[in-house]
């Protein structure tokens, strides 16, 4: 036997205080810690959709066959999908494991260790997480008392080592969007442009048409918001056609599994139905958001997405949390700083929202 010299000398001395991604809570690990059965805890927390998928995937999952051949590599079915979905050519577009991996894969085709990234915080904690994987260092905007982007202070941020800049639109924990022409001199940077379209189906707002004009946009899409499909792990991206290249040889061959494929294929094919569980989603939203809006100790800001971003006016949002938490309602709070004091609230089915405002009133006293 080698001596035990304890591997972990050999461990990347930059990620020995590296801070993970702090994940959204299963309700499993909340059995016997809160006041009602698991079966019971309402899911606010990581923006999944309530109404699930559609029930074409669960009878073609069922119905698969092939789980024992691995998926083709170059998912030129899907992209064939995705092509007639987008409106933009095939050649374009690349899928991953969630638009996780795709971020993931983008940093690593852009960064050097030591190379800069812009994002506007608060914003997806995963494009911290990933730049600073890649041994890049991140650079963070704070975005303005109404969560807009500063345009100015991000061009300003820009240095010879900058070589990537996020902006998610709408922005993710606060449902803000960027206008387009904010996007736009982003892109007149010439510097590589992620816009993250991760709720696009909520929003109605896209750039990816642009993508086969600009040299320097890329644009990220996910099917595990409006399609229901997060668990399964699939999201896709619309690049310049030699970056998508690029990404397609130095992405894990496998990445996008036969259960997706199929997934997507029948989510596709029932877009109507997806359609009609977005809507309901809206109408709810722009409901909570008024009832919401009548609590004078929160301050909700509109929204573009499927959740709520509410600062606590009075009060301390971890705790706000927590209460809520012990009635079964999870809602996300991340201790990051930009947070300001506040909780982000995906919204349910209306009976959810019902039970949320109840609990929020408990919470207050009132
Ligand atoms: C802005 C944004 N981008 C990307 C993602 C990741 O999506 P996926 O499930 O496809 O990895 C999320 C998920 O919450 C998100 O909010």
């Amino acid at each position: 036997m080698p001596p035990n010299n304890g591997i972990e000398r050999l461990v990347r001395p930059d990620l020995a205080s590296f801070v993970g991604y702090s994940p959204c809570k299963s309700p499993d690990t909340l059995a016997g810690k809160v006041e009602v059965p698991v079966e019971s805890i309402i899911k606010l927390d990581a923006n999944e959709n309530p109404y699930g998928c559609s029930p074409r995937v669960n009878r073609a999952l069922a119905a698969y066959p092939y789980v024992n051949i691995y998926p083709d590599a170059a998912q030129t079915e899907l992209r064939k999908q995705l092509q007639k979905y987008t409106s933009v050519g095939a050649e374009h577009i690349v899928a991953g494991s969630g638009s996780d991996e795709l971020i993931d894969l983008i940093l690593r085709l852009f960064l050097e260790p030591g190379d800069e990234v812009i994002s506007c915080t608060p914003t997806f904690d995963m494009y911290r997480f990933s730049t600073k994987l890649c041994g890049g260092t991140m650079v963070e905007i704070p975005r303005d008392e109404n969560f807009a982007i500063r345009v100015d202070a991000v061009k300003a941020a820009i240095t010879k080592r900058t070589k990537v800049i996020f902006v998610a639109n709408p922005n993710n924990p606060t449902g803000t969007l960027t206008p387009r022409r904010d996007i736009l001199q982003i892109l007149d940077t010439g510097l590589p442009v992620v816009v993250d379209e991760a709720y696009y189906e909520f929003s109605g707002q896209t750039v990816a048409p642009l993508v086969t004009g600009y040299a320097n946009l890329m644009v990220l899409r996910t099917f595990s918001k409006w399609a229901g499909l997060a668990g399964l792990r699939v999201g896709y991206g619309i690049f310049p056609c030699k970056i998508a290249e690029t990404l397609l040889t130095i992405k894990p061959p496998y990445n996008v599994n036969v259960a997706a494929l199929v997934a997507v294929s029948e989510s596709l094919r029932d877009a109507k139905y997806l359609v009609g569980s977005v809507q309901k989603i809206i109408t709810e939203r722009d409901r909570m958001f008024n009832e919401l809006k009548q609590l004078a100790w929160l301050k909700p800001f509109p929204s573009y997405t499927n959740f709520i971003f509410c600062s606590v006016l009075n009060g301390d949002a971890r705790e706000l949390q927590l209460k809520l938490q012990s009635k079964g309602i999870i809602v996300r709070y991340f201790g990051l700083p930009f947070w300001r004091n506040g909780v982000r609230i995906t919204v349910g089915k209306p009976e959810h929202t019902d039970a949320l405002l109840k609990a929020l009133r408990e919470a207050s006293g009132k």
